[in-house]
């Protein structure tokens, strides 16, 4: 018999210290907030067991265990294994590393495929080593609903391509990536599959080993973890890439040839509280809870907020990129933030987005994302600021 716990918003919100007050976050794209048990662990950490690692002596063995633990908790969250983990101070620090450890096998004229839907983060390592090596960019188009163009995609691929960098969902619009099908892709040209999870990893379950992508990385602090960064690469490719690394530095398990210099210890004890957190809650409930607000956001939109991208939940996670027609971004924000709603305006670093979209780039547009520690009161309250501001 299979049952179907109850999701219980409020016992979630009371296990957050730092969500017991008015303001209503909409700001998860751009990180969210911790639970206590977050924040205790990385107090733990430093009361503890704080430490250099490999010492003869209880602090160092704990650390030790931690780091140990740390990564098998990576590898249960991202689908791989324990040596494929690789911990970075942000999602941005790693994709240079590694691109820069795997360009070494990069020639003038290779090419590398990014799209519009991604966050620059997922772009600007491949433009340097345009400048640097003369390999060949190319950026895969969006339909008009600012999904991915997929068709586009297969066309730009040649046997010349050796990376299809992607996002599995965008941080500006909400649309979410076919994994599987830019992989296969990627895969029937020789080309390594490289995805940026980072918006993602909130909203649903990650499983490098069954989507067979060969990069991805993510970052803790956009689900309920400390401000760190984690990938993911296949051991065979971190085995073969020369990494940037100091000599006396182990060079197992292989993910660790490619984090620099000593760890954050209490992050990464915060990272496990943050995995752990997620896991008693479950994947299901975040998810049905995310889209019924989701749902409800879309439904109650009055007519005069212009939405950009896909109108319904269908292909996307909840996060809400709007213009109110008549006002400024900016100003559309500073309005709600003095409401007590917390949202963001401009471009969110996603550039090519805001340029396929048509809108000034500087400027972009408001953003509004859902996570599960939102309420239908909290959505309430957006819907009905946007309706007072509409002309
Ligand atoms: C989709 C996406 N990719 C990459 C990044 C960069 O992540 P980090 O801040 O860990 O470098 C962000 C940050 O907002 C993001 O939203």
């Amino acid at each position: 018999m299979s049952t179907t716990v109850a999701y219980d918003v409020d016992a979630v919100r009371a296990r957050f210290s730092a969500l017991q007050r008015p303001l209503a976050f909409f700001d998860g794209p751009g990180g969210t907030q911790c639970p206590d048990a977050v924040i205790d662990a990385i107090a733990g950490y430093l009361r503890e067991s704080n430490a250099n690692v490999g010492a003869p002596y209880e602090t160092s063995r704990r650390t030790d265990a931690l780091i140990a633990h740390a990564r098998e908790r990576a590898a249960a969250f991202l689908g791989c294994s324990d040596e494929e983990v690789a911990f970075g101070p942000s999602m941005t620090g790693l994709n240079f590393l590694l691109s820069r450890a795997f360009a070494r096998t990069l020639r003038a004229g290779d090419e590398v495929l990014v799209t519009k839907l991604d966050h620059d983060a997922n772009v600007a390592p491949w433009l340097e080593l345009q400048l640097d090596l003369g390999i060949v960019l190319r950026t895969v188009e969006l339909t008009d609903e600012m999904a991915l163009d997929y068709d586009d995609l297969e066309r730009q691929l040649s046997d010349r391509t050796r990376v299809v960098a992607f996002p599995v969902a965008a941080n500006s619009v909400g649309t979410a990536v076919d994994v599987r099908r830019v992989v296969g892709l990627a895969h029937s040209a020789g080309a390594l599959a490289w995805a940026d999870a980072v918006h993602y990893a909130p909203h649903g379950p990650i499983d490098a080993a069954a989507w067979d992508v060969d990069v991805l990385i993510c970052s803790p602090y956009k689900f309920y973890g400390p401000h760190l960064g984690v990938a993911f690469g296949k051991r065979e490719l971190l085995a073969s890439w020369r990494p940037y690394k100091v000599r006396p530095a182990p060079n197992e398990p292989v993910g660790s040839r490619f984090e620099l210099g000593t760890m954050q210890h209490e992050l990464l004890a915060g990272f496990v509280a943050a995995v752990d957190y997620i896991d008693s809650l479950g994947w299901d409930a975040i998810t049905r809870h995310e889209r019924e607000l989701g749902e409800r956001f879309l439904a109650g939109l009055p007519a005069g907020i212009r939405l950009y991208g896909l109108p319904t939940m269908a292909g996307r996670v909840p996060t809400f990129c709007f213009d109110v027609l008549g006002l400024t971004p900016q100003e559309t924000a500073k309005r709600l933030g003095e409401r007590d709603i917390a949202v963001w305006w401009g471009n969110y670093y996603a550039l090519e987005t805001m340029k396929r979209l048509g809108v000034d780039v500087e400027q972009g547009a408001v953003r509004a994302g859902i996570v599960h520690y939102n309420t239908a009161n909290e959505v309430d309250r957006l819907l009905a600021a946007l309706h007072d501001f509409e002309i």
